[in-house]
């Protein structure tokens, strides 16, 4: 018997930590500490550089460096408002919606990236490149690269035409757009070699890969500049790490257990596959990616249904097409493609509601199955959301 009410909604679909886990009170001794300086203050409350305030910047690279057992400086971060708006900043700057050929996106994508693309100018030059066991199929770029080239040759399209001038040092002909750790939405992690083939591939076709890798350091409640000053606070004091330490990872490790265990214990043996690649025990994102039996209808019929019959959200594989491109939808609907997965999400819910949201999504299979079995038609679930 689940503890959750039937009639209560939960949601595996939102992507979001849950509040209780805040570090609101470091927060506020943090601005504390900045606004009751009268010279803090007029720091913190004045125009701060371009590119972030400076001490954030410093304590960043030094809590990066020991975290990856690396040494870097404050020279590679910047400070943005956020992952989102940070993709639409760089498009500003280094690509051309003429000159840039195409946007390749790994899929199934982050779909949200999509519209920030086409608010850029690149609606119709979005082009999915699918992900394999690797983490990316580099030869189908290769060839779609190739192809890309051979017609913007053939179109005479050999320098930026919008962005040039001294304020763009560098415009270039193709974005590679990756989520490369602990992907969204299907939890894969791509290998180094694949990474370093990437890389290569990129240099040969003059394409800057952009890795959204909020997987691996974090998204959302970005700061502006005053807030930058209450964070710096934070790091310096330590306070940050320590409750990444002692509650972010100690709780998000026992959700993402409750929902694997759970799931292994009543989706498995109905025949659901978990698609992330992650070695066992290793676990990172938001996210888990799993695949319907073959005997299910799309995954978007199922979470129809889920949601109209057990008040349960999950996200669907035809989210995650890349808008614009109909290879994309095609590559998605064949066998094996990614439109038969679900995504569940293991930060927003309690342990409790994560399992008593996996027996609904037992339960909805079983149901679903049944209806199949029985011909019965699914022409009621097939609107939901996006897509
Ligand atoms: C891959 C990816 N990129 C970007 C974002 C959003 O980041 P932000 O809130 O910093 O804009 C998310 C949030 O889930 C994400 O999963």
């Amino acid at each position: 018997m689940s503890v959750v009410p039937s009639g209560d909604v939960i949601n595996l679909q939102l992507g979001w930590p849950s509040p209780r886990l805040f570090a609101g009170s470091s927060l506020l001794q943090g601005a504390t500490e900045v606004l009751t300086s009268e010279a803090q203050t007029a720091k913190a409350l004045i125009y701060g550089p371009h590119i972030g305030h400076t001490p954030l910047r410093e304590s960043i690279a030094q809590w990066l460096s020991k975290i990856y057992n690396v040494t870097t400086s404050k020279d590679r971060i910047c400070i943005t408002n956020g992952a989102s708006a940070n993709l639409s900043n760089i498009l500003q700057k280094f690509t051309d919606p003429i000159y840039t050929r195409k946007i390749f996106m790994v899929e199934p994508t982050y779909f949200l990236a999509c519209p920030i693309f086409e608010d850029n100018g690149f609606r119709g030059k979005l082009e999915g490149v699918p992900e394999s066991a690797e983490g990316i199929d580099i030869e189908f770029l290769r060839n779609t690269l190739r192809m890309a080239e051979a017609a913007a040759m053939a179109e005479q399209n050999k320098s930026p035409k919008l962005k040039s001038g001294k304020s763009y040092v560098k415009v270039y002909k193709y974005v590679i757009y990756v989520v490369p750790t602990f992907a969204n939405p299907s939890g894969k992690t791509m290998d180094l070699e694949s990474r370093k083939k990437l890389v290569g591939l990129a240099r040969e076709f003059d394409a800057l890969v952009v890795s959204d890798d909020v997987g691996s350091s974090s998204s959302g409640g970005a700061p502006s500049h005053l807030t930058s000053t209450f964070v710096d606070k934070m790091l310096r004091n330590h306070h940050l790490q320590a409750h990444i330490e002692r509650v972010l990872i100690p709780v998000y490790r026992k959700r993402y257990h409750a929902l694997m265990r759970c799931m292994m214990e009543v989706l498995l043996p109905l025949g659901v596959v978990i698609e992330s690649n992650a070695p066992t025990g290793v676990a990172g994102g938001f996210f888990t990616y799993i695949r319907l039996p073959e005997d299910l209808p799309a995954a978007k019929i199922v979470a129809t249904i889920a949601w109209r019959k057990k008040h349960l959200r999950v996200a669907f594989g035809h989210m995650f097409t890349v808008s614009g491109d109909p290879g994309s939808l095609i590559r998605g609907e064949q066998a094996q493609g990614f439109t038969k997965c679900l995504r569940l999400c293991w930060a927003w819910h309690e342990e409790a509601e994560i399992k008593a949201g996996v027996l609904r999504l037992a339960d909805v299979i079983s149901e679903t199955r049944d209806m199949s079995r029985r011909g019965l038609g699914f022409e009621d679930y097939m609107t939901i959301g996006i897509r």
